[in-house]
């Protein structure tokens, strides 16, 4: 291919990048856009091997054989609830990719950049690095809280803050001993500034709690795309920086969303120690909560065919209970009996941004009934049943009403301003922020214990 096609595709492929965005912005046009998304890396990996720089086919197709199948394997055997985890991995390739390439880029003979060229170049080669390893160690730290392979609590090390910003300040200094020295000392420098980004990485995400975790990962996207932007500029590659450029601000963006939907600081969040768990509103304030009243399917189904208001408020342990499919069927149940039923949606729910609205999409659940949390909670008093299944953060009052809480002044479904509350869940468990749930023990509240799967079947039947 000649320089002038491949300028074409890379356009082409930006183009469709940027379609996809668009299109996965909205319920209604996601398949779309995701169908943009492929073409547009169809387009651009094409272009890049038919390149005339590359020269070594037969290791390239290897590779890519390999890549792809794990790839594809992967992606077939994951489950939804592991999705954020998936994603904070492949985060952790996109910097392991950045710092790999700024070596390389680095070490490479045949560039040969003089003055002010030599000085951008190598700029981009440290920032590509130190980025992609924060990104590396970062990720991989995430992943391993997601998992639960580490615990969520927040790592408080004595004197963090200073520790960070001595840090920052070292790898200001190391830029400039790298921009004025040689390829044996620049190496070594290079390789400090690289093991201190990886420490930083991990520092930085083992300092942030549970409940903050959505923000990281999000922000972690926003580093892979910066990190992917870097090597673009060291390849000389104009769809690698804006491809990257696309992903770094959307996932900045999604990070100061969520930051909003939870009533946090961004800075807060990246300084860490929110969310440490263990906290209880019963223990802080000495209150007694009360008995919460459990309740069977049947009686479930009583109220639900007395009532006209329904609204659905799915949670986390909707998608670990697999439970999309019957709840849509309980829809469709209570729609022939004329109920109007609705989904509240809240902007956390689950353990990745969208996840909801992803499960009710799969189990076919019409746009139209699912609305966003400032659409519906005003019309939450006027409801008579709220059925909230396998959630739990994101309906607890103590948000609005106990400044102690963890959670404090994160906006939540305020869920108990219905006539009655149904909680399918199956132990009176916290949920991801480790924070009692008021909610459990009000008057208009009824525990329905079990299994969300089970007990959605359990409703259906007794409906009839
Ligand atoms: P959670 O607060 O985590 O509550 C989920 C509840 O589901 C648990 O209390 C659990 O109680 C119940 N559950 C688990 N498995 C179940 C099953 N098989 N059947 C029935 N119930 C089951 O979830 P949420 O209300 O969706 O809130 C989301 C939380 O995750 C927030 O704290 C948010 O900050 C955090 N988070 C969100 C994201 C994003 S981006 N959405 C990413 C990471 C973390 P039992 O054990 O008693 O059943």
């Amino acid at each position: 291919m000649n320089t002038g096609m491949i300028t074409a595709a890379y356009i082409v492929a930006a183009i469709l990048f940027i379609l996809s965005l668009s299109g996965l912005s909205h319920q209604e046009s996601a398949r779309r856009g995701n169908w943009f998304g492929i073409a547009g890396m169809v387009i651009a990996i094409v272009a890049t091997v038919l390149n005339g720089s590359v020269d070594n086919y037969a290791l390239l197709i290897v590779m890519m054989l390999i890549g792809g199948g794990i790839g594809a394997y992967l992606a077939a055997r994951v489950q939804m609830t592991q999705m954020p985890e998936l994603v904070a991995i492949l985060h952790s390739f996109v910097g392991l990719a950045a710092v790999l390439v700024g070596f390389a880029s680095y070490f490479d003979p045949t560039v040969h950049f003089e003055g002010v060229e030599k000085t951008i170049h190598n700029v981009e080669i440290y920032l590509g690095i130190l980025i992609g390893a924060v990104t590396f160690t970062g990720s991989v730290v995430a992943f391993g809280k997601l998992n639960g392979k580490i615990g969520s609590r927040p790592l408080m090390l004595p004197f963090r803050h200073l520790l960070n910003l001595g840090i920052v300040v070292l790898w200001i200094l190391l830029l400039f001993a790298f921009l004025g020295s040689g390829v044996t000392f620049g190496s070594l420098v290079l390789v400090v500034m690289t093991f201190l980004a990886l420490a930083f990485g991990v520092h930085m995400v083992m300092a942030i709690g549970g409940a903050d975790m959505p923000v990281v990962i999000s922000m972690l996207n926003s580093y892979s795309g910066w990190a992917a932007a870097a090597t673009g500029f060291m390849l000389s590659n104009d769809l690698l920086i804006i491809t990257g450029a696309l992903v770094g601000s959307s996932g900045a963006i999604l990070s100061y969303i969520m930051c909003r939907a939870m009533n946090r600081n961004f800075f807060s969040v990246i300084m860490g120690g929110f969310g440490g768990g263990a906290s209880s509103t019963s223990d802080e304030d000495g209150e007694e909560q009360g008995e919460a009243i459990a309740v069977s399917a049947d009686e479930v189904a009583q109220l639900l065919t007395d009532a006209s208001e329904v609204v659905i408020v799915p949670g986390y342990g909707m998608a670990v209970a697999h439970a999309q499919h019957p709840v849509s069927e309980l829809t469709k149940q209570l729609k022939s009996k004329g109920v109007n039923v609705r989904f509240a949606i809240h902007p956390v729910a689950g353990r990745m941004p969208g996840h909801m609205n992803v499960l009710l999409a799969e189990a076919n659940v019409p746009y139209d009934l699912v609305l966003e949390m400032d659409e519906i909670n005003e019309d939450l008093p006027s409801t008579d049943v709220v059925i909230v299944i396998g959630a739990n953060d994101i309906v607890n009052p103590s948000a609005l009403d106990n400044p102690n809480s963890p959670i404090a002044g994160m906006p939540v479904l305020e869920v108990w301003n219905a006539k009655t509350v149904i909680v399918s869940k199956r132990s009176m468990a916290t949920g991801y922020a480790g924070v009692e749930n008021p909610l459990f023990f009000k008057d208009n509240t009824r525990m329905l214990f079990g299994d969300a799967k089970d007990s959605v079947e359990a409703i259906r039947q007794a409906l009839g």
